[in-house]
């Protein structure tokens, strides 16, 4: 019999028994870990002969998978089994919480909503110290963000009457729509940080910021190229069209979307103080989740340079957002009950600014 090892999911990385079938021979340990008395058993010496048949045993009991220390995950990365599907399977242990918040019967709303809304905040903190001035740095870790949104939005999309679209949503993310993307990534990590956290309005405003933009598909590419702070009035009346031609385009695209969607993006360029478009919607008759992308999509177009042409970093488009928060001026482009719990939360990184990485350990620590 194997030796009795602890268990602790931070420490080891769990393998289907389907990939093992697919070797016979394995450069990392497995372990089978027997949940009732919680303890390890090695299985599978490192560069030995595969018996599958003992194997196919484990699996008839229920076992669906073997665990192996996370020391050999270079080793697994680099192995035959191993493909981008799953690449993927492999979280860190904020993402596995947040998952098992969202997927549990057993919690209360509320208790949901404080688990989840502690990791939004946490992760608005990381995304505001990301990259100090070094766009490089920040592009790292902003994958990181992307990433956990991504795990977020399957759960949450899955269940959604546009999660058929899904897949083909996030195809395209991966090929490009780099805006969107960001857009998306921080709608959710905004949305749940203040207490959004119905898988619903996660999946809603996940779609509606990835599609948000999708009249640009009408606007003249010379006018997209250009800052928003270079246009001439009839350049600007013409971006600003790109809200009109929503509907029409999923029409014709037959992409079913949902009201609730729509309307979320129809709003997005509406603002608190009356000044947005194409309405001119004041206060609260914006649609909230609109309130929530509109931040999100300004934050972006700071970090692409998209007003005057100078690209940020998460950590200086905080920056200008804090500055934002200081104005005297009563009327506000954003709402302040979506505004300044955001900031609130951006503001806790500035203590520790120069090790503004995101990391694993940093997010544990802050999660507790
Ligand atoms: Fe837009
Ligand atoms: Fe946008």
């Amino acid at each position: 019999m194997g030796k009795k090892y602890t268990f602790s999911e931070k420490n080891y990385f769990s393998i289907s028994f389907d990939e093992i079938q697919k070797s016979n021979k394995l450069s990392f340990p497995l372990f089978i870990y027997f949940q009732n008395n919680d303890h390890l058993i090695l299985r599978y010496q490192s560069n030995k002969d595969i018996n599958i048949e003992e194997f196919e045993k484990y699996k008839e009991k229920g076992l669906k998978e073997f665990w192996c220390p996370k020391e050999f995950y270079e080793d697994y990365k680099n192995s035959e089994i191993r493909t981008d599907a799953n690449a993927e399977s492999i979280m860190d242990p904020t993402t596995e919480l947040a998952i098992a918040t969202l997927e549990s019967d057993s919690l209360s709303e509320n208790e949901k909503e404080k688990i989840l809304s502690k990791i939004g905040q946490d992760y608005i903190e990381v995304i505001a110290g990301m990259g100090g001035n070094d766009p490089e740095e920040a592009k790292k870790s902003l994958n990181k963000c992307n990433a956990f949104v991504d795990e977020i939005i399957k759960i949450a999309g899955a269940s959604h009457e546009m999660g058929s679209l899904f897949e083909d949503i996030s195809m395209i993310k991966k090929i490009d729509l780099p805006h969107s993307a960001s857009c998306s990534t921080f709608s959710v990590i905004f949305s749940m940080a203040l207490g959004h956290t119905d898988p619903k309005s996660l999946a809603d405003i996940a779609f509606a910021s990835l599609l948000h933009d999708i009249g640009f598909m009408r606007i003249d590419f010379s006018i997209l190229q250009k800052s928003i702070d270079t246009f001439s009035p009839k350049e600007g009346e013409a971006f600003k069209e790109h809200v009109n031609y929503v509907e029409e385009i999923f029409k014709l695209h037959q992409i079913e979307i949902t009201p609730s969607v729509s309307e979320i993006i129809q709003d997005h360029h509406e603002q608190f103080d009356g000044n947005g478009y194409p309405i001119g919607k004041m206060g609260f008759q914006i649609n909230e989740m609109s309130q929530i992308l509109s931040l999100a999509d300004y934050l972006d177009e700071l970090l692409d340079g998209k007003h005057n042409g100078e690209k940020l970093t998460p950590a200086e488009g905080f920056e200008v957002l804090k500055k934002m928060q200081l104005q005297p001026d009563p009327q506000r482009r954003f709402n302040p009950e979506v505004f300044d719990p955001i900031v609130q939360a951006a503001s806790r990184s500035n203590i520790k600014r120069d090790e503004s990485q995101l990391s694993e350990k940093d997010i544990l620590k802050k999660t507790g």
